[in-house]
């Protein structure tokens, strides 16, 4: 599995370019055609899996975004001061900024304190980015932000010429829990080779837990997350003309307290076929399984050790009550 995982996830980083184009049907018919098949998880969020991945926000079992807004709603004085050091004037930057709910608690204590700062939230979504546009200096009136709708690294390349100011970069969520351990670190490298040294990076990590409030959180009793992982198979049948039976295939998550790696897997019930756009016929033997994604866990060694080997000094860590999550600053090297 971890060679498979790790295929997948490099290619998500690479735009899968060893599919043939990057695009949604070519990564599709890529994983589907794979053995072990897979499908990349970066393809939930079209706007069902939006919807469904807000209602699984607001459910009892996951507890990330809970714990993480705890810690911005609760040490916003400590992370901003963290943040503003010397004062010298700086670029906030969001990588993946949503609905920017929790930077706001950071933007208006900023804002009030009068730290020099311009907020540079980048999105691969640019109905994210014309909402931010539109409603932030509504909230927020001073603020001064430039929306950069597009992929990260370019964004962040098209930041470094946008000011020469130094850089504080928040990268929210545990998102970097969705890279199995390897492409993490690559990525975290990635980001500080956009980086000068003493510019931040604010970092949000779910750690390992009690592995069944882990493994509740991704099999929650309502079926949030089962629907969750079905729409990119609806998905599939909406925008690339599929035919899949969503009611043949069962979702089954599981945790290793061990490795911190959770994982879901959509297992297919029958031996079946599954066409797509009239080209390509998928054959599912009964129990055969697409991995769908991992949630990786870890420790605060684990967060550490990351931070040195991407040439980031680790600073400080925020922790909510339970300390089941983290927001850590680390420092470019
Ligand atoms: C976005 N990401 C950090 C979520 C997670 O916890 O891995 C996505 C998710 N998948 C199932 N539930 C939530």
């Amino acid at each position: 599995m971890k060679n498979m995982d790790t295929t997948l996830a490099k290619a998500e980083m690479k735009g899968l370019s060893n599919c043939r184009t990057g695009q949604f049907y070519d990564d599709v018919i890529c994983g589907l055609s794979s053995t072990p098949k897979f499908l990349s998880s970066m393809y939930f969020y079209d706007a069902v899996g939006d919807k469904l991945f807000q209602d699984l926000m607001n459910c009892d079992e996951y507890y990330p975004t809970n714990c993480e807004l705890e810690i911005f709603s609760e040490k916003t004085a400590e992370i901003c001061n963290a943040i503003i050091g010397d004062g010298d004037a700086f670029d906030l930057i969001e990588l993946g900024a949503g609905d920017a709910t929790k930077s706001t608690y950071l933007l208006k204590y900023l804002l009030d304190n009068g730290a020099d700062f311009s907020y540079l939230p980048i999105d691969i979504s640019s109905n994210v980015i014309s909402y931010l546009n539109i409603t932030l200096p509504v909230t927020l009136p001073g603020l001064q932000m430039t929306g950069l709708n597009g992929e990260y690294f370019n964004m962040l390349t098209k930041a470094s010429t946008l000011s020469d100011k130094r850089k504080v970069i928040m990268f929210l969520g545990s998102n970097i829990g969705n890279m199995p351990v390897d492409v993490a670190e690559g990525f975290c490298m990635n980001v500080r080779n956009h980086l000068s040294p003493g510019d931040m990076l604010l970092i949000g990590v779910d750690l390992k837990k009690n592995p069944a409030t882990v493994l509740a959180a991704y099999n929650d009793k309502e079926g949030i997350t089962k629907r969750f992982n079905l729409n990119l198979l609806e998905r599939i049948n909406r925008e690339l003309d599929g035919d899949f039976d969503v009611t043949q295939f069962e979702h089954y998550p599981i945790y290793d307290p061990e490795t911190g790696a959770c994982k879901s897997y959509l297992v297919s019930l029958t031996d079946q076929q599954v066409n797509i756009n009239g080209m390509h016929t998928i054959n599912f033997a009964k129990d055969e399984y697409i991995f769908m994604e991992i949630s990786q866990k870890f420790t605060i060694q684990q967060v550490d050790d990351m931070a040195r080997k991407a040439s980031f000094k680790p600073v400080t860590h925020f922790f909510d009550t339970k300390k089941w999550f983290t927001d850590a600053i680390w420092v470019a090297e």
